[in-house]
């Protein structure tokens, strides 16, 4: 069978195929398909499966599910928000990807990270493949950690690299970045999809081989020319996110995947000119910024993880001057709102035709969890009437299509949040187990239009 030896990869998510087109199939991004020079295809051919045959394997060992092993020891660096994302600590021999927008500040997360391990009796090195030894040192000056046991290499050979790592033994490795990376044995430019396949690959398996922990940084990229982080996400153990808004100064680290813990944890930290500073109580500094209760403004009692998390809601609706109506949504999805919107339409017979719709989570987060469904839409009717919520309440709870207030987990979490904030009343959807919270009244609602009748007086 005659097999064409170039291949197509997408730089965004990895995914290959044999032919250029100008939009990838597997993740839909535009412009991200690259040609991958004479690198010959890894699927099994007719050949290898006919040799396949005529070999008989080693006979591979099984073992039963029951286990007598104790969970990975792991070891803390003490920055809390860190530990927690990682499920409570660093598990020895694993890898772990750092991504994230250039200028986000992953190199300055990870040299806290790397002093703070190395404190704690890890033996750690940090290679810059980025900045020269001097740059990382000046940082390091002025993040006051010069005198912590770190080690560091500027360099983005990977074989030299590995040699040096084979010869210091360390616990933990930083590889910064992995797109900067670049081995001799593949035939392509530093940040292709192959070579930082390829260096990611072999750095994983050295940690697996040599009871290395390794932390590999890698860019979001936008414009498909190096590779970004996701081609190598499925070859290491945690995938972490390091998000946030360039104007603002909150940083959340998100656990995305993790095979050593929960992978829905979030670390917050804030970027000061010191580095970065942990910040414990999120939620105080999320809605540091209210004044008294706006029409457009609800406080949404989110769950991050294993913690409650409080966040304002702000909307906007002002008749639009264009012919197709804007909707434009900031740290939320833009095919939930307009989930909402037709719901708010069909259930409840409230129209947004002709108005254009803003929302904008507060402080640069970004919500995910479908229980914010009734905060939004709180946020937005309040908006379109004008008419503040009541003060001191929080709002959670799912909106399914059908327009019935679906019950959200860790009800007692976000109820004691709030009420530790301040806030004296909750609305959400009823169903579950009643749950008493001293000092909170509980308003529970069946659908979106008792909500829209009990809260806004309408139907
Ligand atoms: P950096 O860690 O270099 O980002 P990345 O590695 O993700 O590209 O951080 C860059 C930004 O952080 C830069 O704009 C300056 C800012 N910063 C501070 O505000 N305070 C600090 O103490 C440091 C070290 C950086
Ligand atoms: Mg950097």
């Amino acid at each position: 069978m005659a097999k064409s030896t170039t291949t197509f990869t997408c730089s965004a998510c990895g995914a290959s195929s044999n032919k250029w087109s100008g939009r990838c199939d597997g993740c839909g991004d535009w412009n991200t398909i690259l040609q991958d020079a004479g690198l010959s295809t890894s699927g099994p051919t007719g050949k290898t499966s006919k040799s396949l045959g005529a070999r008989r394997g080693a006979s591979v060992e099984l073992t039963d599910l029951a286990t007598e092993e104790a969970p990975p020891p792991r070891t803390k660096s003490g920055l809390e928000e860190l530990d927690r994302v990682l499920g409570g600590g660093l598990v020895p021999a694993s890898a772990i990807l750092v991504g994230g927008d250039p200028g986000i500040g992953k190199s300055t997360l990870l040299l806290q990270a790397a002093a703070a391990f190395a404190r704690s009796g890890l033996k750690t090195i940090y290679v810059s493949g980025e900045e020269a030894s001097a740059q990382v040192r000046m940082r390091a000056q002025r993040l006051d950690l010069v005198d912590a046991p770190v080690k560091l290499a500027a360099e983005t050979n990977l074989r030299d690299i590995l040699t040096m790592l084979e010869k210091e033994k360390p616990k933990l490795a930083i590889i910064d970045s992995i797109q900067t990376m670049w081995s001799d044995t593949v035939d392509s430019a530093p940040g292709s999809v192959s070579q930082v396949r390829s260096a990611a690959h072999e750095l994983t398996t050295f940690a697996k081989r040599n009871d290395m922990s390794v932390v590999l940084v890698g860019h979001v990229t936008k414009d498909g020319q190096i590779a970004g982080p996701r081609v190598v996400e499925h070859m290491v153990d945690t995938v972490l996110y390091f998000e946030g808004e360039r104007g603002h100064q909150f940083r959340i680290l998100r656990a995305v995947k993790n095979r050593f813990g929960p992978s829905d944890e979030i670390g917050v930290f804030e970027m000061t000119g010191r580095g970065l500073a942990q910040v414990t109580n999120p939620s105080a500094l999320f809605l540091s910024e209210r004044g008294t209760p706006s029409p457009g403004s609800v406080v949404f009692a989110g769950v991050e993880g294993t913690r409650p998390v409080l966040v304002e809601l702000q909307a906007l609706v002002a008749p639009s001057p264009h012919s197709q109506a804007r909707r434009t949504v900031v740290g939320w999805d833009g095919g939930r709102l307009a989930m909402i919107l037709a719901v708010l339409e069909s259930r409840c017979g409230i129209p947004f035709a002709g108005l254009d719709v803003y929302l904008n989570v507060a402080g640069g987060m970004k919500i995910s969890e479908p229980a914010a469904d009734l905060a939004v839409a709180a946020a937005l009717l309040s908006a379109r009437e004008d008419v503040a919520l009541p003060e001191g309440a929080v709002v959670f709870g799912e909106i399914s299509l059908s327009g019935a207030l679906r019950p959200a987990p860790q009800t007692e979490n976000r109820l004691k949040e709030a009420q530790k904030l301040g806030f004296t009343s909750a609305i959400a959807p009823s169903g579950g187990k009643t749950i008493d919270v001293v000092g909170m009244s509980l308003n529970q609602m069946s659908d979106l239009t008792a909500f829209v009748g009990e809260v806004f007086g309408a139907g």
